[in-house]
Parts: C-alpha cells; structure tokens; sequence
C-alpha cells in the first residue's frame, strides 16, 4: 500500500491497479449547487460538489465541467496558483465525485458558453477534494441527440447511471412537481388523501390480476389491485365525501409504448356528484397541473364531443385534436358497385346503421399535398394498415390525370364522385379502407395518426384536451357473444338508456340491445393520449344486481367476488362518481416524449422485466415449500 496522501491522490501500484487515496468530507458543506452561480456572484467563495462530466487538458490549466442534478459549472485548475489541486485534477476521469474549493470568476469574453446558464463565470479552484472514484461507464451518458444514446436495455440495466442524463433528471422532476399540483388541487378543495391496500382481492378493471400467494392462509392468494375502485367507493359509503389518492396500479396486460405493468393512478371520487361536476374537477385537475408545472394554459372549458362522433370522425376515442385529417364516410357513394370485395363489406347484413356493433362501411382520409406517394410509401401505408385488420388499403391521387389503385374496377366517373365525396382536390392523396366498421376504425384512425408523424403536421407546442362522453356500457365480444363491461361494472348507464338496459337484461330475445346502451362513462384526452377516465357509479344495489346479470354473471359468483360490495350498497349509499389520471401519460405530456420509461424512475421493459434488479426471478426452494407451492416445468 502507498503511504496515505493527506491531500489525496492517485498512485499505481503494479500494472493495472489503480489505487486512489479518497479525501473525507467532514464538516465541509456545499455553499452553491452546479447550476445557481451567475455573474452576481463574481468574487465569492464558494464549495460545490459534483461528478465530473467532463474534464479537459490543457497543460498548466485542467478545466472541469462539474455537474450536480441543478446543472453544469466550469471549474478550473491552474498549476500555477494551486499545484496540489491542480496535481490531482491530472488523475480525474468521468463520473469520479468530487467537491471545490474555490473563488468565482468572470470568464473571458471569448470563453463564455451561452449554452450554459452559468456560462458567464467559472470557478477558479484553489482545493479539490476527491469524495469518490467510479468505473468506467457502461455507456456514454453525454451524446448529441437521443437517437444516439445507447441500447435501450443496456440504459435499463444501469439505470441508476441513466437517470444521472439532464432529460430524464428534468423529467423525473417534472413529474414530482406534478404529483405536487395534484394533491395540492385536491387539498384545496376539500378532498381527503386516504390510502387504500395493496394486498387485496381481485378488482375489476378487465386485466390479468398480480397475485401474492399467502403464506399464513396456504393456498390462498391476494391480488393486487388494478385500481382502488371498490375501495373508492367504500369511502364514499363510509361518508367521507371526497377522496382522493396517488395510487399504485398493477395490470398483467399486453404493454404498448403508454403502458407499463405498474404504474401510478391520481384516483379520485366524490359524492352526490354527477357527471357535469365529474368534468369539472377533471379539467380543474389538469388545468392546474399543466398551468402549475408547465406554464401551459388549457381552455377552462374543455371541448367535448361524444364516444360515437369521436369513432365515426377519428376512428378512435382518444382522437389527437392537434390536427385534421378526419374520416370521411364513402359508403353511400359506393353503395351501387358491383366491386365484390366492396360489395360483400356493404351487403345489408352487414350493415347496422345506428347500432353500436361492428357492421361494414368504406372510409378514407385525405392526405393533403400528398399526391406525390411513391410506390413504395404507398405499400409502407399498407402494411401498416393491415396490422390492424384491414385487407387493404386503396388509394386515389388527385391530379391533372388522377390515377387510382381503384380505376379499373370502378371507372373514372366513380372515382371522380369518390374523389369529391372525399373533399380532395388536386395534388392529395385519399386513402381507403372497407371493412368492419371496427377495422376501418381502428385502421384509418391510427393511419390518420401515421400520416401526420410522417408529414409533420402535428404541432408539437399545442396542447388539445378533449372530454369524450357517453361511453358505450358494454364492449361485445364477437367470438363468445357475450358482452363485457366496456369501463368496470359499477358503471352506471345513462338514464336515457335506462329502460333498454332494463329491457336487454329481462328479455333473451332482446338481449343485442346491451350493444347500445350509453354509459355516464367518460374519458379526458389530451394530446391523443387517454389521460384519465372515469364514470357515475351505480349506487342501487338492484340495478349492479342487473348489471352482473347482464355481464353473463350468476348471483352466485357475483356474491362470491363482489358480495361485501353488494351488502354494502343496501346501508345508504349516496349517489357518487368519480375518476382516475394516469400519472405517467399526463406526465409524457407535460415532458414531451412518447415513451413511458422516460418519467418513470425504475420502469419494467416492454416484456415486463426489470433489467436491473434481474426480476422476475426464482425463489428459493424453502420460500415455495412454505407457501405451498410446487413449481412445474413450463
Ligand atoms: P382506467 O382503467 O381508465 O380507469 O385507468 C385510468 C387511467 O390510468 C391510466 N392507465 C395506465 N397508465 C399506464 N399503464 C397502464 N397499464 C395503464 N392503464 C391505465 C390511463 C387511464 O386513463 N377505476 C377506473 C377509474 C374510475 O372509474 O374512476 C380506472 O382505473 O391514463
């Protein structure tokens, strides 16, 4: 062992072996962060600690750039004026944490960094003291653009390495400061913070459910909960009136770019509510975090529009209102062909006109000044609808000579009526798909969406909220042909559709009806992102028994699951409603990105995993025997 160096320094000992001698920190206390100092503090002393970013050489000057969660500061070592720091600043490399003693100064006018919020001034060191050495990184924190960053997965790995980036420090921030407005919107306004369990019984909101086995009860299990729902409920049956919760979520469904297997719920309720004020605390809600945390000012009545009209002009109930391109109707126009593939998708039985179920129809969207698509961007647009159902995907380009997938088998004068049903004119491009209306839906809606991330026609500094209303109650599903709740089963119908709910469950024969009752069900959209979604419960114990009879449910099993909540509802239950807010989307939102990772501190990966701490993982041998459980080969 080298000698101890009481000003600390770095020797090699052997070949390889890089002994460094760490200074202690003491009493010593940082009077500035790395990103605070500004010309008005030229002339003071000042301690900073950091990790070194960056470290340049130049001789008899070392600079630094010294960096700490509130930013970057330059620091500087001159050989000259403090030859021990100066020594040590030699043996520096990246991420090492050190703290400086020094004095601040005004650079030179050449040498500032308008980059940089303290680029005016640098720190001239007169001590360096060495808190802690690191590897070498796995990846490069610093690179120009995130298309540079390195793999995904090995970010996720070290993801405590990750998080030290300027971004994701900005966006885990963002997201505090989001939870912040949150509950001081509710504080303010006299809803109460009450916690609910994780360990708990199964939930109802259509996943897969996270189990716990139970060591005490053996052979039994807890869930986690999907979402505290029952248990808001409960709160307001117990009188509390208005509650509130950040709450922790765990679903076991398939994950997309804007979901993740755990993730947090502002959960909200409150009694002797319905659905006007419901929206009005929803937009209070983001109205204030947006204003609060992004300077952003969202109109104090949001725009509404209902669940239909949103699928019929969107294709989707989460539409992004940042721009046009809506769908447009060409079924009455084609009517009349004898094109069989367009014929068969508009045969009458095919055709439910004013039913909420899946009959056929012709859409397209019209893709401004876009006449010009190749070949092959046309056959990338058809790939890209076929992975959500549809057969294919026509097209008509609008010129001086109009050509079209479709000229042949319809002719130039229908393609000339198509062409002006569409509102197309010279120099677009009409996109079109037949089908269900389910997949003309879901594949021009997200066509639509396509369209304008390829031409830019999404303006990234607008923010368009969105209340969507009258949710349908029930989704079918086509291979069982049974009906599902479309939002969970304490949804109450609208009292406009109240009889044919009532109708629909009482009589088999008009049981198809469940596909056209309403919910007070509703969803705020910002952006095309859901953000929230919520609904009017129901609050009489013989309409949820209805509703469980509706859902295929027998008493028995409704009791077995949901009984305590069936024996609650009979001792005064007050009317009442609520919602919930996905954290992460508002807060992707609010930090620009369309990755769900990025304003999570420790996410899962797309395959629910956790790459760093390694789980899912085994258990010991022992653990399983006690809870009972043998594990089989899979
Ligand atoms: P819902 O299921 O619509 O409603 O969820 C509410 C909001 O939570 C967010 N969200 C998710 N965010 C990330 N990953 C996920 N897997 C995920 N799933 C949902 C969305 C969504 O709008 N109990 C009801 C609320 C109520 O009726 O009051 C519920 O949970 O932003």
């Amino acid at each position: 062992m080298p000698p101890a160096d009481a000003g600390g320094s770095d020797k090699f000992v052997g070949k390889d072996i890089l002994i460094i001698m760490l200074d202690v920190l003491g009493t010593l206390e940082r009077t500035n962060t790395c990103g605070e100092l500004r010309v008005e503090n030229v002339g003071e002393s000042v301690v900073l600690m950091g990790w070194v970013a960056k470290k340049r050489d130049f001789g008899v000057f070392t600079f630094i750039d010294l960096r700490d969660r509130d930013g970057v500061t330059q620091v500087v070592v001159s050989e000259e004026t403090a030859k021990d720091a100066h020594a040590k600043a030699k043996n520096l490399r990246g991420e090492f944490v050190i703290a400086v003693k020094g004095e601040v100064v005004r650079r030179d006018e050449g040498a500032k960094n308008a980059k940089l919020p303290t680029g005016e001034i640098e720190v001239k060191v007169s001590e360096i003291l060495l808190l802690n050495d690191a590897n070498v990184l796995p990846f490069q924190l610093e690179v120009a653009g995130s298309e540079n960053l390195a793999a995904e997965d090995t970010r996720l790995k070290y993801r405590y390495l990750d998080l030290r980036r300027p971004q994701l420090q900005h966006n885990i921030r963002t997201r505090a400061k989001a939870v912040a407005a949150i509950r001081e919107y509710f504080d303010t306004r006299g809803f109460i913070e009450i916690e609910t369990p994780i360990l708990l019984k199964s939930t109802p909101e259509g996943a897969r459910d996270f189990v716990v086995p139970s060591r005490i009860h053996t052979g039994k299990f807890f869930a986690l909960p999907q979402s505290p729902q029952i248990l808001k409920q409960l709160t307001m049956i117990s009188g509390f009136d208005k509650y509130y919760q950040i709450a922790r979520c765990f679903r076991d469904e398939d994950l997309r770019a804007d979901r993740q297997p755990e993730f947090t719920q502002l959960d909200m309720e409150m009694s002797f509510a319905h659905q006007e004020m419901a929206y009005r605390e929803m937009q209070g809600m983001f109205n204030h975090v947006f204003a609060k945390v992004g300077g952003i000012e969202l109109p104090v009545a949001w725009p509404r529009m209902t669940h239909a009209e949103a699928m019929r002009r969107y294709g989707s109930d989460k539409p992004d209102m940042r721009f046009e391109m809506e769908l447009v109707d060409l079924s009455d126009d084609l009517r009349d062909t004898d094109f069989a593939p367009f014929a068969a998708v508009l045969a009458p039985e095919n055709s439910q006109a004013g039913s909420l179920r899946s009959g056929g129809e012709i859409k397209c969207i019209v893709a401004k000044g876009k006449a010009e698509y190749s070949r092959k961007q046309l056959d990338d647009l058809q790939d890209f609808v076929k992975r959500y159902g549809a057969g294919a995907l026509a097209w008509i380009k609008v010129g001086e000579e109009t050509t079209s997938s479709l000229l042949k088998v319809l002719g130039e004068e229908k393609i000339g009526q198509l062409v002006t049903a569409s509102g197309a004119v010279i120099g677009d491009l009409v996109l079109i798909v037949a089908g269900r209306r389910s997949v003309v839906a879901a594949s021009l809606g997200a066509l639509r969406i396509e369209v304008a991330k390829r031409e830019n026609l999404i303006d990234r500094t607008a923010y368009k909220p969105l209340i969507v209303t009258e949710f349908p109650m029930f989704e079918h599903d086509e291979e069982t042909d049974r009906y599902t709740a479309a939002h969970h089963p304490f949804t109450s119908p609208m009292d406009e559709d109240l009889e044919k709910f009532t109708t629909a469950v009482n009589d088999e024969s008009q049981h198809h009806l469940l596909g056209e009752v309403r919910a007070k069900a509703y969803d705020a959209v910002i952006n095309g992102y859901e953000c929230a979604g919520g609904s009017i419960r129901i609050h009489q114990k013989d309409v949820q028994a209805l509703n469980f009879k509706a859902l295929g449910m027998s008493l028995e099993s409704a009791r077995t699951q949901f009984g305590f909540f069936l024996d609650a509802l009979e001792f005064g239950t007050p009317p009442h409603g609520g919602f919930a807010a996905g954290i992460e989307r508002t807060c992707m939102i609010l930090c620009g990105t369309e990755n769900i990772r990025d304003v999570m501190a420790f996410p899962k990966t797309a395959s629910a995993q956790d790459l760093m701490m390694d789980s899912p993982g085994e258990v010991d041998g022992s653990q399983l025997k006690e809870l009972g459980i043998e594990v089989s080969d899979v």
